[in-house]
């Protein structure tokens, strides 16, 4: 017997109004054939004014606790993943451990972009396997749509993202076989070489002229600036690599794995993986046609969908793998 970490419940949400790709055509100059053509994007959900990223986070907690049947208190430690922060500080799990009223327990952020939850998964297994927590709630919440440029100068980012959340509770188990419902391995990786590919300069505390100054602002370095063609060829090696990971790690094949979540930037990307690692397009659960690039949400959020409607079912075989801002990137191998 060995003591591992295993998800015991998934929540998920997203707020109600949906952003189609002819919506944008409106604010900008794009297309819904251009996006659905470069992207596979559909749709994604947009925040009201009143929403915050700690707001969805417990939305989604909530959600996932009920799955879990696991209560607040028992919870030892709160991470949340996020590009999309409440305010530059205190970090998003503070604000949102103060709306669930549980006081005291750590409360950390993560700040991996779309590698996030993955990071988050490995950080709750580690510190599960240690034994020094039991029971822990791993969070990936995002509002892009607030900080995105929406004029023709964003279109090629602002296109891409959509707002959301997701959350699943991770408990100690203990293990005698690798049929038992367990996280296997997870592998964690970063470059920073490429970190000004994917990125937000300003605020930051890198500037000589302040944090944030009306340079930047006229300059519109409050948006996210990216070299797509570097992001997209990156993310496809990077994914394919850590698939390999986790696979090697746990000397098990492509025929082993029954359902495979990739984050979701791009449909195009995850066709690409797919296609390089042989991977039947069945066994690829995607949900960007209708969410867009939810970033640190995506993988939680797909895994609530396929939860929901029947696609992931105990006992399964799981792969997982992320590629984001940073870069990072990281993979994950579960039995469900
Ligand atoms: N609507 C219409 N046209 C657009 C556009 C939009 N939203 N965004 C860019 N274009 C234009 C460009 O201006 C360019 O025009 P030009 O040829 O006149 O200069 C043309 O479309 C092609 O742009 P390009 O950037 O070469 O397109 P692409 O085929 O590389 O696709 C992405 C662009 C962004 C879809 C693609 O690079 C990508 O998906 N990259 C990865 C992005 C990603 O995953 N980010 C998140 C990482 S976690």
């Amino acid at each position: 017997m060995a003591v591992r970490s295993r998800i015991t419940g998934v929540g998920g949400f997203v707020p109600s109004r949906v952003v189609t790709n002819h919506d944008l055509a409106a604010m900008m100059d794009t297309s819904d054939e251009w996006i659905v053509e470069r992207t596979g994007i559909q749709q994604r959900h947009w925040a009201g004014p009143d929403d915050s990223p700690s707001g969805f986070a417990l939305e989604a907690a909530n959600a996932a606790l009920t799955a879990a049947n696991v209560a607040k208190e028992d919870i030892d430690l709160l991470l949340v993943a996020t590009l999309s922060p409440d305010h530059f500080f205190p970090g998003t799990a503070c604000f949102l451990q103060a709306k669930m009223g549980i006081s005291e327990i750590p409360a950390l952020d993560i700040r991996q972009q779309c590698t996030g939850f993955i990071y988050g998964t490995s950080i709750a297994d580690q510190f599960i396997r240690t034994g020094m927590y039991e029971k822990v709630l791993v969070i990936g919440s995002e509002i892009h749509s607030k900080g995105l440029d929406k004029t023709d100068a964003g279109r090629d980012v602002t296109v891409l993202f959509g707002d959301g959340a997701g959350a699943i509770v991770m408990e100690a188990t203990d293990v005698e076989s690798t049929d038992d419902s367990q996280v296997f391995s997870t592998h964690l990786h970063a470059d920073g070489s490429g970190a000004d590919a994917l990125w937000l300069s300003s605020p930051g505390m890198a500037h000589p002229d302040g944090l944030v100054t009306h340079a930047h602002l006229d300059r519109g370095d409050q948006y996210p600036k990216m070299n797509g063609r570097a992001v997209y060829v990156n993310a496809v090696k990077r994914m394919s690599e850590g698939i390999h990971d986790a696979l090697a790690a746990n000397e098990v094949t492509i025929d082993d794995v029954d359902l495979f979540f990739f984050h979701q930037a791009n449909l195009r990307i995850n066709e690409a993986v797919a296609q390089r690692l042989q991977i039947p397009a069945g066994k690829v659960y995607n949900t960007i046609q209708k969410f867009g690039n939810t970033t640190a949400a995506t993988i939680p959020l797909g895994m609530k969908e396929a939860v929901e409607d029947g696609t992931l079912q105990p006992g399964m075989l799981v792969a997982c793998a992320a590629f984001g801002s940073g870069f990072t990137w990281g993979s994950m191998l579960i039995r469900w």
